[in-house]
């Protein structure tokens, strides 16, 4: 009878030797150790054996039970190895591949103009004002000495913002009898009105102060000229501020900005927000006033429109005219960096394309 106990042993771990993964595994010691397995079965032929071969035969069948639970665990823990190491070999890094390098962004080209005449400002004591883009026609031209119907609006091909048709942006007419009213809103055409609201929330102390921002006008989109561009507004309020001080300080801007050599020209000008009013030009920076195409030949290029602030509108700000007295200018921002960077139009600034704009680390 042992024979078959020793049989069923050796059958056993042959078959366990071929089972190849964790279901076959369980198949096994389903058939081999379960409560309907063979082993559970051989048991059974103990009732039937005379009693003095009883002891040996159980003994002989628990010793048969021990060695296929045993065989059993090695079996299932070199699956669980081998599992593993399958794992990790198909999951391997291969760490001599080279890195991919991150595509690095970059502060976009008028960003870095800014800083630029940021920080020359702030060496001269200006300090960083935000004003609104949407404005109302009061603070883009009435309090900026231009009435309703004033002619000096034409200067600027106006955006309004359309407040019936839930704030569309229209180019739409200039406000006709039946509209008018200075609660009407623009997008802002400059940067000027920034004035007033520096002024209303600064009066009576002195004023120095940059107004950075963008700036919408109704124009043709060309080469040179787009409908959105920014500029840069500068004020100063005080009680003994002259024209002097204003040219010094853009020709300290134009210096700086564009090399220790620069020469500034001013020329009598006219805005309805400044008088007197001038426009400002640096001598050009291709040929140092020689005449070239980039200057058109004049030997010029023009960096700002600026004046003295008129006495209506330091009244619209707060300040007596009587006693104090103010510069503004408007810097544009866009035109400057292409003459720096020799950039050929306008456009490619929003333009969103990549090959442009990495060009500007
Ligand atoms: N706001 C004017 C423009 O956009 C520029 C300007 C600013 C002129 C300040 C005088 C003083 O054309």
């Amino acid at each position: 009878m042992q024979e078959e106990l020793a049989r069923l042993q050796a059958t056993a771990l042959a078959d366990l030797a071929a089972v190849a993964d964790a279901p076959a595994l369980e198949a096994w010691r389903v058939k081999y150790l379960g409560r309907k397995g063979a082993l559970a079965n051989a048991m059974k032929v103990l009732a039937t054996l005379p009693r003095e071969a009883r002891p040996a035969y159980g003994q002989a069948a628990n010793q048969v039970k021990a060695a296929l639970e045993a065989a059993f665990l090695e079996r299932q823990e070199a699956l669980q190895r081998l599992a593993l190491e399958a794992e990790l070999t198909a999951g391997a890094v291969d760490v001599t591949l080279p890195g991919r390098s991150p595509a690095l962004g970059r502060l976009h080209i008028t960003t870095q103009t800014l800083r630029q005449i940021y920080t020359i400002f702030a060496e001269m004591g200006f300090q960083v004002y935000d004003a609104p883009d949407v404005e109302t026609d009061e603070y883009n031209f009435g309090l900026l000495n231009m009435p309703p119907y004033h002619p000096a609006r034409d200067m600027w091909d106006t955006f309004w913002v359309s407040q019936d048709g839930g704030g569309q942006v229209e180019a739409a007419q200039p406000p006709g009898p039946t509209t008018e009213g200075s609660s009407l809103l623009v997008m802002r055409t400059h940067t000027s009105p920034g004035q007033i609201r520096v002024m209303r929330e600064r009066y009576p102390e002195p004023i120095r102060v940059i107004l950075p921002g963008k700036c919408y006008r109704y124009e043709q989109i060309t080469a040179r000229s787009e409908h959105q561009f920014y500029q840069v507004e500068g004020l100063a309020v005080g009680r003994r501020i002259r024209m002097s001080d204003l040219i010094g300080v853009l020709q300290e801007f134009a210096r700086r900005m564009y090399g220790a050599k620069r020469r500034l020209r001013v020329r009598g000008s006219y805005f309805p927000f400044t008088e007197p009013s001038i426009e400002a030009d640096i001598d050009c920076i291709l040929c140092a006033g020689a005449g070239c195409p980039v200057c058109k030949h004049t030997g010029w290029l023009e960096i700002a429109g600026a004046g003295m602030v008129h006495p209506v509108v330091l009244r619209n700000g707060g300040y007596d005219p009587d006693v104090y007295s103010g510069f503004a200018f408007g810097l544009g921002v866009e035109r400057p960096a292409m003459l720096k960077y020799r950039i050929g139009d306008i456009r490619l600034f929003y333009g969103n394309d990549l090959r442009f704009l990495r060009q500007f680390a």
